[in-house]
């Protein structure tokens, strides 16, 4: 979390470093504040909260002439999200940007010994840096000295009055890349900032190092060697997302979700068979298992994936949470497939674990949304998810597209295999083919759902309750409403409840029961009863009348369990946007959340 930008050139920097800020809030919102360089000294000027606090305060500054500085958005990691903790960092002579976790910042606070006004991990690498001049090394000896002091990861920008307009930068870990334009030099932790302004950039490499100027940049490996600097071009324009008449951002996502399942399924489909042109059928067929791997809404995505691998491919899968898995020294099929999801392709936990599998050899496919994002450049192979940009905090079309995409693919593994034929095959084509009206018509329930909600603002919890593909389902939408509703909800395996979490229940708990007809409905009528019998208010999302209901939401009947799946999709989603917006939240930037989650 947390974006960075950097500016040295002919222009003014304040505009640039705030557009370029304006592109990376997604990364954090807590704070935001940039430093630039003067004809005496260093200018700094933050704010805490939104960005547009900190564009009120610079409105009436004037920062003519003013042509190189660094910024920062940020999402508090270490110390509360307080101006005093707001980036950039700096003694009287320096000044750093950071995004990532400092570890040992506790130990060199310690052996510093100086006074620390802010209670971040990012404040020592000033101090630090500071000190090794103070010994009399030179700004550059300085500059690596205190990247050897640091441990954890970090995208670094430090600019120093003894270097007027030069910027030090530095990547491990977290991602950081040069842009080049004729308007001068910028950095930034993603293509975002750099799109429409630079035509090409380098993405930095782990352990990478440097120093630039408006003229030059140079740049060096962990040993030390002068490294050749690469490029990739940008696109020339980038494509500004727009709420078009929508509330709010993640609406206009949930209503979006019906054309990139179209756009996933764009040549993909032919005749009677399936078709992926990233992916062969021998390479995907050389591979015994499977392990899935992301975070938050993606691992849901990969929960979901895991069911329908099994199901349709008829290969073993496991899923694990990348934040557990890395540390857990897993041991891997060397004959499998490590596939990774993310939406970002930025997320720390998530990349940490791809090059943990790739260190052992193991071939890894990213399922992805950025194109050129750390995950997709590492990745052996990699399928974009084709959702285009998504600005809602909450992930929503996204997650469709993963789904789809990993419904695609275990359809495409199972033909690739011979285990997926005949009418079986055709029963999957046709309900990926029909998926799209599923989401437009499902849209439909809308109304209803803003007048329900307005019973659900209350109460202490709510257990979203779900069996076979239903399950992670569940768990999405207890993920959804937590996130931008801020009150507590669980998601559970239905079958589960009678395992400890019924204690809970009473009128006060709200169970959203996702009773798919398609798989072990009878099963699901037998837990919600169990719950019903214990007083919980029942909020039923079937196809049919259940008596026990005390609210119904009516989903169509479908044979196809998929269907049932998006259909309920689109229930859940807005049930969480309808909560939210009653309780008066952002719903596109939920308090203490960031889109890209690039810390561990
Ligand atoms: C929830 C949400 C997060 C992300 C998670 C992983 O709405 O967006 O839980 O799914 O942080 O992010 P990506 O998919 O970018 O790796």
């Amino acid at each position: 979390m947390c974006g960075i930008v950097g500016y040295i050139g002919k222009r003014e920097a304040k505009q640039l470093l705030l557009s370029g800020l304006k592109e990376l809030e997604y990364r954090g919102y807590d704070s935001a504040g940039i430093a630039l360089f003067q004809e005496q000294g260093i200018q700094v000027f933050k704010a805490t909260g939104k960005l547009h606090h900190l564009e009120d305060k610079l409105h009436a500054v004037s920062t003519q002439g003013l042509t190189a500085g660094i910024g920062h958005t940020r999402w508090a990691t270490h110390g509360k999200p307080t101006e005093l903790n707001a980036h950039p960092h700096g003694l009287t002579h320096s000044y750093v940007v950071h995004n990532g976790i400092i570890e040992n910042y506790v130990a060199l606070k310690k052996q510093l010994a100086s006074t620390f006004i802010s209670q971040t991990d990012s404040e020592v690498i000033v101090h630090l840096f500071e000190q090794h001049l103070n010994k009399g090394k030179s700004p550059t000896t300085a500059f690596t000295a205190t990247l050897a002091d640091l441990n954890g990861a970090y995208a670094i920008l430090l600019i120093t009055e003894h270097c007027p307009e030069q910027i030090f930068f530095a990547r491990n870990g977290s991602p950081l890349q040069i842009g080049f334009s004729e308007q001068g030099l910028f950095f930034a932790s993603s293509d975002a900032p750099l799109v429409g302004i630079c035509q090409n950039t380098c993405y930095l490499e782990d352990g990478q190092w440097g120093i630039a100027n408006a003229q030059e940049v140079l740049l060096f490996d962990t040993q030390h060697q002068a490294v050749t600097i690469s490029t990739s071009p940008l696109p020339a324009s980038s494509i500004t997302a727009q709420k078009e008449g929508f509330r709010f951002f993640m609406e206009k996502e949930i209503y979006e979700q019906s054309t990139v399942i179209s756009d996933i399924l764009m040549g993909r489909l032919q005749a009677q068979h399936i078709h992926i042109e990233e992916i062969s059928p021998d390479w995907l067929t050389t591979y015994q298992s499977i392990t899935l791997c992301a975070c938050g809404t993606s691992y849901h995505a990969a929960l979901t994936g895991s069911y329908l691998l099994e199901q349709l491919a008829k290969i073993p899968t496991n899923v694990a949470i990348a934040s557990e898995f890395r540390y857990r020294n897993p041991v891997l099929n060397p004959e499998g497939l490590l596939i990774v999801i993310s939406q970002s392709g930025e997320t720390a936990d998530t990349l940490e674990v791809l090059k943990l599998v790739k260190k052992q050899g193991i071939k890894t496919l990213a399922l992805c949304n950025v194109d050129n994002s750390s995950i997709v450049r590492l990745a052996d192979k990699s399928l974009l998810l084709r959702a285009g940009i998504e600005k809602g905090v909450a992930s929503t079309k996204a997650f469709s597209a993963q789904i789809m995409t990993l419904w695609l693919l275990a359809c495409y593994w199972g033909q690739s295999k011979g285990c997926l034929h005949g009418i079986a095959l055709q029963k999957e084509i046709q309900a990926l083919e029909k998926t799209h009206q599923v989401l437009r018509s499902a849209t439909s329930v809308h109304d209803r759902i803003h007048r329900l909600s307005k019973r659900y603002l209350h109460g202490h919890g709510f257990f979203f309750i779900g069996r076979d593909i239903f399950y992670p389902l569940a768990l999405e939408g207890a993920l959804k409403l937590k996130e931008i509703s801020y009150l507590h909800a669980e998601g559970y395996p239905a079958g589960e409840m009678k395992h400890g979490p019924i204690a809970l229940a009473d009128a006060e708990l709200f169970t959203i029961a996702l009773m798919g007809k398609s798989r072990l409905y009878n099963k699901i009528k037998s837990n919600v009863e169990e719950l019903s019998a214990r007083d919980s208010t029942i909020i039923a999302i079937a196809t049919e009348y259940f008596e026990l209901a005390d609210d119904l939401i009516k989903i169509n009947a479908y044979t196809h369990p998929m269907l049932e799946f998006f259909e309920m999709l689109i229930v859940v989603q807005l049930l969480a946007l309808e909560i939210a917006i009653r309780l008066g939240n952002d719903v596109d930037m939920p308090r203490n959340l960031a889109k890209s989650v690039t810390v561990e």
